[in-house]
């Protein structure tokens, strides 16, 4: 188990995972693909295809727990909350490394509901959810970020990089989900060339890059 620590956390993070696997099959009867990217790049679904959890596993939900704490990440920014699952893994690491995440989600009614599933944890005071398209709710967010996790539509990974590029300190981890789809190409070229600044490894669709110093 993980989180044992937070159990009211822990309490809502089980009941997230299953109703995320639930969705996942209603997901599959509407797509007809266990594809969780399908569809998700182009801008005008940015809001139709909001109703879906798309989650992390609880296994990706530990992998972002483990490397935020291994890197002592305090200060970590999130793209694409959905329903929060992978936010309450960022921010108990940002918790117990004594800092906080800034999360993001552009769908109104998610954000209602990461209001209420935020603040049924213990993890209420150590996340700002910014509501509304990240492109410009997270233009106003200072540096040093410490991590970086890419999970909105796949278009947006490359302009937020951007974004925040000049905000990540030296060693920051960025973690992009789904970053072999077709609209994440650009974000995946950029963060594998060495003009970038960064070190990349890409495995199952996850690609996790260090910032050199
Ligand atoms: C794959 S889901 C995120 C899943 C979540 N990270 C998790 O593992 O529980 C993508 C979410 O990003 C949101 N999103 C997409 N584009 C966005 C944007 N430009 N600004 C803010 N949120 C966005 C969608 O509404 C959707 O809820």
């Amino acid at each position: 188990m993980t989180l044992d620590h937070y159990p009211a956390t822990r309490a809502v993070l089980d009941a997230l995972h299953a109703a995320a696997a639930r969705d996942a099959r209603r997901w599959r009867d509407r797509t007809g693909t266990t594809d969780a990217t399908v569809n998700a790049g182009g801008g005008g679904a940015l809001v139709r295809l909001g109703e879906f959890y798309l989650a992390v596993s609880p296994d990706e939900g530990r992998l972002l727990y483990i490397l935020a704490r291994a890197i002592k990440a305090g200060r970590i920014v999130e793209f694409g909350a959905s329903y929060g699952i992978s936010s309450l893994y960022l921010a108990a690491a940002a918790r117990d490394n004594a800092g906080t995440l800034i999360t993001t989600e552009v769908h109104p009614d998610k954000c209602a509901a990461l209001r209420a599933t935020f603040a049924a944890t213990e993890l209420a005071d150590a996340i700002t959810l910014l509501e509304g398209d990240a492109r410009e709710t997270l233009r106003p967010v200072s540096g040093p970020i410490d991590m970086l996790f890419l999970d909105g539509w796949k278009s947006a990974y490359l302009p937020i990089f951007e974004l925040l590029r000049p905000s990540l300190r030296a060693g920051a981890l960025i973690v992009a989900d789904n970053c072999t789809h077709a609209a994440a190409a650009d974000y995946l070229a950029v963060v594998q060339s060495p003009a970038s600044g960064c070190i990349t490894s890409v495995r199952d669709s996850i690609a996790i890059s260090c910032v050199l110093p």
